[in-house]
């Protein structure tokens, strides 16, 4: 008897010119009974926004702009969808937690993806919205975000090859054990070893837990342990 595969990633598919957020119109299609799989992309958004109601700035045409339906997304989701965005931004991408995905340069970590999960847990569905600059010229972006920004300078033409990449990373990974997606996030951990502070207290990070939280080593030598819902690191070497 064989196995029945999963449901695909991106079929349904709307894609817009310009919305104002993907995240909000697959919000509308989820409560409207959209079905597992279902993605919304677009050129351009006009409110695009980032985790702690952050705004999130993409140059027309220049960038992947996805929001991707799951439903009964799995409790490791928010480790398993930048994993997959490593997968396909080569070998310098690391993950700066929760979930940004970066560059390393020295002691700075240039931003290249942004990760918004939102959604309704006791109903059982999540929107993975994922910004990724592929092929945004780092000049076209405002100014105050150009010396904290990577890209992947890729032509335009590359976003569609790369998002059908990235949906297939995704789908691999939500097949995984959990040890393996612990496992692969660690070795892409960014912030491990790095000076952070945070609301209440500073030390050193030092990997995550088996839920994905922040372990910290304080500078009093006691350990913490920081939810990404809780607290809003200050990254001292780190922007
Ligand atoms: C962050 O870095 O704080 C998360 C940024 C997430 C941006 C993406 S772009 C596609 C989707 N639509 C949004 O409005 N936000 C996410």
């Amino acid at each position: 008897m064989s196995a029945i595969p999963p449901p695909a990633l991106g079929v349904p598919r709307v894609h817009l010119r310009s919305t104002s957020s993907t995240n909000d119109r697959a919000r509308e299609l989820a409560l409207a009974g959209a079905p597992h799989g279902t993605l919304v992309t677009a050129s351009a958004q006009s409110a695009g926004r980032g985790r702690g109601g952050r705004v999130w700035s993409a140059p027309r045409g220049s960038s992947l702009l996805a929001s991707l339906l799951l439903r009964s997304p799995p409790r490791l989701l928010p480790l398993i969808a930048p994993l997959a965005v490593c997968e396909v931004a080569g070998a310098d991408a690391r993950i700066k937690w929760p979930n940004d995905v970066v560059v390393v340069r020295g002691e700075d970590l240039l931003k290249l993806a942004g990760i918004l999960i939102e959604g309704r847990p006791q109903e059982a569905w999540a929107v993975l919205g994922i910004g990724l600059n592929a092929a945004v010229a780092l000049s076209e972006l405002p100014q105050e975000l150009q010396g904290s920004a990577a890209t992947l300078g890729l032509h335009e033409d590359e976003i569609e090859p790369l998002l059908a990449r990235l949906l297939s990373a995704i789908a691999r990974r939500l097949a995984e054990p959990p040890p393996a997606t612990l496992a692969a996030w660690r070795a892409l951990d960014a912030l491990r070893g790095r000076a952070v502070a945070w609301s209440r207290g500073s030390g050193r990070a030092d990997g995550i837990d088996g839920d994905g939280r922040l372990v910290v080593v304080r500078d009093d030598g006691g350990r913490a342990t920081l939810d990404a819902g809780e607290v809003h690191l200050e990254h001292s070497n780190v922007r």
